[in-house]
């Protein structure tokens, strides 16, 4: 299928001129691809201007929250070469995502035209400081107009844009949460749907009275071991060896979390995959064997924890931030903004598209 591009596009994408201070998130690229499906068949896509959307106000989405969404970065490779990092693993994470909420799978043909024709077309609105980068983020919705409680037969696919600086920079203070839960064995944990995000939403209110940043999410199921935090995964250094809680189904399997593995392991790492009991961590902090911990994500690429606070208690990291998510930052950082050979094959090369003619 090819993609059609709206001629208001090239007129949009020159008069756009992004702020000088980004953050992560609020400037949108002004162009967006659409595709939609009707009773499982797909549309070929659109590359239009960014407007909002047209939703029924009965749409499925708006009460039964049938959404699902991929996070994922294009970035300035030396000078001028676009580049997407590992984008199949999203359009794969998406389907499965996808499929939990009873919603057709966008086509990876699909979803990489998608993700290929943005980053193509905002060639020019990517930054090009290290930790920056046009963030792509691809949503799947359910807009048929029914109050019945079943699927939809009528989806939207969309790829809208960000240029953003990292979500996350460092130094976080995370709050263990021991009475909100986030997503139980058998719901969508394991999904990116946005009601894992809403779930969040109240104790990060919370813990950001008290003077933290993020919460660190414990398993329903026992209310001890450690998931995630409400959008990235967690990792702690111990004795120079790296561990991370295994993905139990209620744990976003990070695209970011499974490079960082692969990176460890490269360099003689010893990583572990496992449960994480909260309290034999907060313990081994305190002893000074866990001497760093880390976030990761693909907004947040490698965000240093400074503090784990519980209740009353506060344990302290020894190293903010340690030389294990130093070196790994820096190791997938070159491998995504193009100083370092791409040896695990990650990255896709996009021809950009000029808008000179
Ligand atoms: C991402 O890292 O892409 C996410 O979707 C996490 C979100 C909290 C920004």
């Amino acid at each position: 299928m090819s993609v059609t591009i709206d001629p208001a596009v090239a007129a949009c994408l020159r008069g756009f001129e992004p702020p000088e201070r980004l953050g992560f998130g609020s400037v949108m690229a002004p162009v967006m691809f659409r595709a939609t499906c009707q009773d499982g068949v797909w549309s070929s896509g659109e590359l239009r201007p960014y407007a909002p959307l047209a939703l029924d106000p009965a749409a499925k989405v708006l009460h039964y929250a049938q959404s699902c969404f991929e996070g994922l970065k294009a970035y300035r490779v030396r000078g001028n070469e676009v580049c997407l990092f590992r984008p199949e693993r999203n359009a794969d994470r998406l389907a499965h995502s996808a499929e939990r909420l009873c919603m057709p799978a966008v086509p990876v043909s699909l979803f990489m035209e998608g993700v290929r024709t943005v980053a193509a077309y905002c060639a020019n609105l990517i930054p090009a400081s290290s930790g920056e980068s046009l963030y792509l983020r691809p949503i799947l919705l359910g807009t048929q107009p029914d109050l019945s409680v079943s699927a939809s037969n009528a989806f939207e696919f969309l790829v809208i844009a960000s240029p953003s600086e990292a979500y996350h920079t460092g130094n976080m203070r995370l709050w263990v949460e021991r009475q909100d839960a986030r997503a139980a064995p058998g719901g969508t944990g394991d999904a990116k749907v946005g009601g894992n995000y809403a779930a969040s939403l109240r104790s990060t209110a919370q813990l950001k009275q008290r003077g933290f940043d993020q919460s660190l999410w414990l398993n329903p199921a026992d209310h001890r071991s450690i998931d995630e935090l409400s959008g990235m995964n967690f990792f702690a250094v111990m004795e120079g060896e790296l561990h991370t809680p295994a993905l139990n189904g209620s744990i976003l399997p990070g695209v970011t979390r499974d490079s960082l593995i692969a990176i460890a392991r490269h360099h003689g790492l010893v990583v572990h995959e496992r449960a994480m009991d909260i309290d034999d961590v907060l313990a081994l902090v305190q002893s000074g064997t866990c001497s760093e911990a880390f976030a990761c994500g693909t907004a947040a690429i490698v965000s240093p924890i400074s503090v784990l606070g519980d209740g009353e208690a506060s344990y302290q990291l020894h190293q903010v931030p340690g030389p294990v998510s130093e070196m790994l930052r820096g190791a997938l950082l070159d491998i995504q903004e193009g100083r370092a050979e791409d040896r695990f094959g990650w990255m896709q090369r996009v021809e950009a598209v000029s808008l000179d003619d």
